[in-house]
């Protein structure tokens, strides 16, 4: 019986209708049996990054938080829209707040991105700079099947916004159990 895999979800969006959230809260019904998917703590009470908090006080609780999660789990999915080309601020304002603690949460950490947006690009500036920053601060990334959910309104269920289009599933899918392999890989854990 193979040991199951803890893998936490971070999403780069904080809108109730976000269609990224949306994709994160799937991920556990199109996992293999071998991932547990679980919610990151949240980011979004993160203080803008500025040395002085750091020196004065220390990291702020929430950042604490966040990286005491990313440590734990033995695996990251970040699922974000893509803001002016690029990350979220948000999300790189935590990723900068925790890339300056001595024990680097992302260090050697197994990472797969995913991204949905309006448009037709899906979001792919945002997952290139995502794994340029993250790799400065040595996490691992998942390469193929890349998921770049296009024109992401026609993709989940206007109501519900459950995801209903086929195509994204089965990649989304297959992603998932890709992910689980590299995992195991770089883990060694069976
Ligand atoms: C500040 C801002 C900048 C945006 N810039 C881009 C962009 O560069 N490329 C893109 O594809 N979509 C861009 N969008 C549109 C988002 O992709 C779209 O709103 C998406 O649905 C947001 O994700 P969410 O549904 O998870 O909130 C931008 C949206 C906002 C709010």
């Amino acid at each position: 019986m193979a040991d199951t895999l803890n893998v936490i979800t971070i999403c780069g969006s904080l809108r109730k209708a976000s269609s990224n959230a949306a994709l994160a809260r799937t991920l556990p019904s199109l996992a293999p049996a071998g991932l547990s998917i679980k919610p990151a703590p949240a980011w979004d009470r993160i203080p803008i990054y500025n040395h002085d908090i750091q020196a004065d006080s220390g990291f702020p609780a929430e950042t604490v938080a966040w990286a005491d999660a990313i440590r734990a789990a033995d695996g990251v999915i970040i699922v974000s829209p893509e803001y002016n080309w690029t990350i979220p601020g948000g999300l790189k304002n935590a990723i900068d707040w925790v890339s300056r603690m001595k024990d680097v949460p992302f260090k050697d950490k197994p990472v797969a991105i995913q991204s949905c947006a309006g448009g037709v690009l899906g979001g792919a500036r945002m997952q290139y700079h995502l794994r340029q920053s993250l790799t400065s601060i040595d996490a691992l990334l998942f390469g193929k099947p890349e998921i770049l959910v296009t024109f992401a309104p026609k993709k989940f269920d206007e109501k519900t916004l459950a995801l209903t289009d086929q195509p994204t599933i089965d990649i989304v899918k297959q992603q998932l159990a890709g992910f689980e392999k590299f995992i195991r890989r770089l883990t060694g854990k069976n």
